[in-house]
């Protein structure tokens, strides 16, 4: 849906409109001035082949001595893998951790790939439904009890977490972790929103368990959607299985976006500006928003996601974002994506744009919320 919306967007756009983008969830910010000279540099040398399926070791090494820089964890290169963004890192996971069959537990809302992937695997998803009384996370009671249903071989989490930008405290992700661990369920976690945190402490799933997969990516924070290239960290016994995958699968990530995502861990100064920005955006919608009638919403922890609920204006978030691109210009992402039992009563907004199109948006949006938005007709 998603897509659709941005695909309406720029039908609008082509017309003339000026359309302000909150549907998509990518920076607005070009991947940081030393990520381009190293792709330069390389581009100089002129050269790209193949690397090896498990990715250079160089960034393999990088990511590895990020982990203890980040988090005071020690994780052996060997057990880094460069993958073709953290999407092409859930393919890999999924295949090599479970069999067609199986049964993974999936939180909802949620990101709507992990479940359409899974699908498309033959791996059967349970979703469980998360509100605010458990802070839109699982809990180790309710992973308890969809196992105790009938049994799951997986669970798969993101923290911040896509589309709330909610974030579990680390006593609650290590509980959960731990409960996993014991049921026999094996624990993805995706942290590709770590980085953007505004309040509280981001931890890796990695810190109470080994056996954990963690998928991390630079698309988000590292600002480099287009360049595909993230990374996986693996149990040792998954790392052979990963590699003949992803031999079979892509041959290898990217050569040029591996040369220069070795920069991105020395961006911190450019990549923290744009994540201030992010965060001014942040305070002006939370301010202002609840203002305009939004005032129900999930916790913005991370990421850049407000996820709020439009149910005292409409009963149909998909008809909802659809007049809002085209009586106010502003596109949003409807809830059905990430929760289809109940996201016709929610709406996504990203504010991963300029802190004037924030405010120029939420003027619109008062303005038509004004008039008939509030008819829901
Ligand atoms: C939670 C989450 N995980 C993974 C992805 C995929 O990102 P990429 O494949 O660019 O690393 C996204 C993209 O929006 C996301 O929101």
């Amino acid at each position: 849906m998603v897509m659709d919306v941005m695909r309406a967007a720029i039908d609008r756009e082509n017309a003339g409109d000026r359309v302000i983008h909150m549907e998509v969830g990518q920076p607005g910010a070009a991947a940081p001035h030393a990520v381009i000279a190293a792709a330069r540099a390389a581009l100089r040398d002129g050269y790209f082949g193949y690397t090896e399926s498990l990715g250079i070791r160089a960034l393999r090494s990088r990511i590895a001595r990020h982990y203890s820089e980040a988090y005071g964890l020690e994780v052996p290169p060997e057990r880094v893998v460069v993958t073709t963004g953290s999407s092409a890192g859930f393919n890999l996971a999924f295949l090599s951790a479970f069999d067609a069959g199986d049964r993974i537990a999936l939180p909802t809302p949620g990101y709507p790939a992990y479940r359409n992937i899974m699908s498309a695997l033959g791996l059967e998803t349970v979703e469980i439904e998360t509100d605010a009384n458990s802070r839109f996370a699982l809990t180790p009671d309710m992973l308890a009890a969809a196992h105790a249903r009938s049994p799951l071989r997986g669970v798969l989490i993101a923290s911040p977490a896509n589309p709330t930008g909610t974030m579990m405290a680390p006593d609650a992700l290590a509980a959960l972790v731990s409960a996993a661990h014991d049921l026999g369920i094996r624990f993805i976690s995706d942290e590709i929103y770590h980085g953007l945190v505004y309040e509280g402490v981001a931890e890796t799933a990695l810190k109470s368990s080994a056996d954990a997969i963690v998928v991390n990516s630079f698309s988000k924070y590292y600002c480099m959607t287009g360049w595909r290239v993230g990374w996986m960290i693996l149990p040792e016994n998954l790392v052979r299985p990963v590699e003949r995958i992803a031999q079979n699968l892509y041959i290898s990530p990217p050569d040029i976006s591996q040369r220069a995502a070795l920069a991105a861990f020395d961006a911190t100064d450019e990549l923290e500006a744009v994540k201030a920005g992010y965060a001014a955006n942040r305070r002006l919608l939370l301010r202002r928003l609840p203002e305009i009638g939004f005032d129900d919403h999930a916790p913005v922890d991370g990421a850049f996601y407000i996820y709020v609920s439009v149910r005292r204006f409409a009963n149909d978030s998909v008809e909802f974002t659809r007049r809002m691109l085209a009586e106010a210009g502003v596109a949003a992402t409807p809830g059905p994506d990430f929760d289809r039992a109940r996201g016709h009563g929610t709406v996504r907004f990203s504010f991963a744009g300029t802190e004037t199109d924030m405010a120029e948006a939420v003027d619109r949006l008062a303005a038509w919320l004004g008039d008939s938005g509030r008819t829901g007709k």
